[in-house]
């Protein structure tokens, strides 16, 4: 859901007569979606992971489409008190649901640096993870994000600093990751997804990394092939049948103008698929 602006778009197409079900995990995004979008939208807060279940308890049995946008908001990336960015100084939060117990803190503070540094390798895709690691156990207790966007600044050599992004935007991509379970999210959601999608319906994600988009990728390709057996297998065994069509061969990416408009459209690539 988010702050609704995808929502207030699909509300505007599917009429009177439709129904839109938004959901999720962050209260305050849902706080600012009801006012905007009023009473034509039914809201849960909830984790898309959870998704069949949370349609089923809104007396929602098929949807025609499901829309995934992954990933963290505007309004959470800038409320430096949310603790997403090291270009505000906030606390080491990083939770989109407030409920829950795991904080960035948490992480930062309570791994082990060889766990902390497989985090952030793999989230991360960040090559400095072990030296990233040594030098947040070194510098515990690390309370704010500043603490954490230093300790890396410290421990990436300058030579090696990426020229398009800030050093530290690989480890908070992967600290991030950790505390909110973002792939476990992705993948429980899509599966949650293809239980609701009615024949024909629509499934649509936009992912803004990588591993979120390799992801939905190894999804869509699984699901619209019929046998999932090893190449080399000379009999099928699985007994799977497609259950996608892909729609997007290569995923859509925004276009020069929406990118000037909204500069974080840029990393979005979206892949669409039709239940069979
Ligand atoms: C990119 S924003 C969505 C923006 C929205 N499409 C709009 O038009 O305003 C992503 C939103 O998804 C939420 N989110 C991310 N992962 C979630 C999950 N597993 N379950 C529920 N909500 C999630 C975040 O809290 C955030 O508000």
């Amino acid at each position: 859901m988010g702050l609704g602006g995808h929502s207030r778009l699909i509300l505007e197409r599917i009429g009177p007569e439709g129904r839109l079900l938004g959901i999720d995990r962050d209260d305050v995004a849902l706080g600012v979606a009801r006012e905007r979008l009023g009473p034509a939208a039914l809201l849960r807060r909830g984790d898309f992971r959870d998704l069949a279940a949370i349609a089923r308890e809104a007396g929602v049995d098929r949807v025609d489409g499901v829309l995934l946008d992954l990933g963290v908001s505007s309004p959470q990336l800038d409320d430096a008190a949310r603790g997403f960015s090291f270009r505000n100084d906030g606390p080491l939060d990083m939770r989109m649901d407030r409920r829950s117990p795991l904080t960035a803190e948490r992480v930062v503070n309570g791994l082990r640096e060889r766990e902390l540094a497989a985090i952030i390798r793999q989230l991360g895709e960040e090559r400095w993870a072990a030296r990233i690691a040594q030098f947040v156990v070194a510098r515990r207790p690390l309370r704010t994000t500043r603490d954490l966007a230093a300790a890396v600044e410290a421990a990436v050599p300058r030579g090696a600093w990426p020229r398009d992004i800030h050093p530290a935007t690989r480890t908070f991509q992967a600290v991030r990751m950790h505390v909110n379970d973002e792939l476990g999210s992705l993948d429980a959601g899509l599966r949650g997804a293809m239980e609701i999608l009615s024949e024909s319906g629509r499934l649509v994600v936009i992912a803004f990394h990588s591993l979120e988009g390799a992801a939905v990728k190894r999804f869509l390709a699984l699901e619209s092939r019929d046998c999932v057996c090893p190449p080399r297998q000379p009999v099928c065994t699985c007994g799977h049948r497609a259950a996608l069509r892909v729609l997007t061969g290569k995923p859509l990416r925004p276009d020069p103008e929406e990118i000037a408009a909204n500069p974080r459209s840029r990393s979005a690539r979206l892949r669409a698929a039709e239940r069979i």
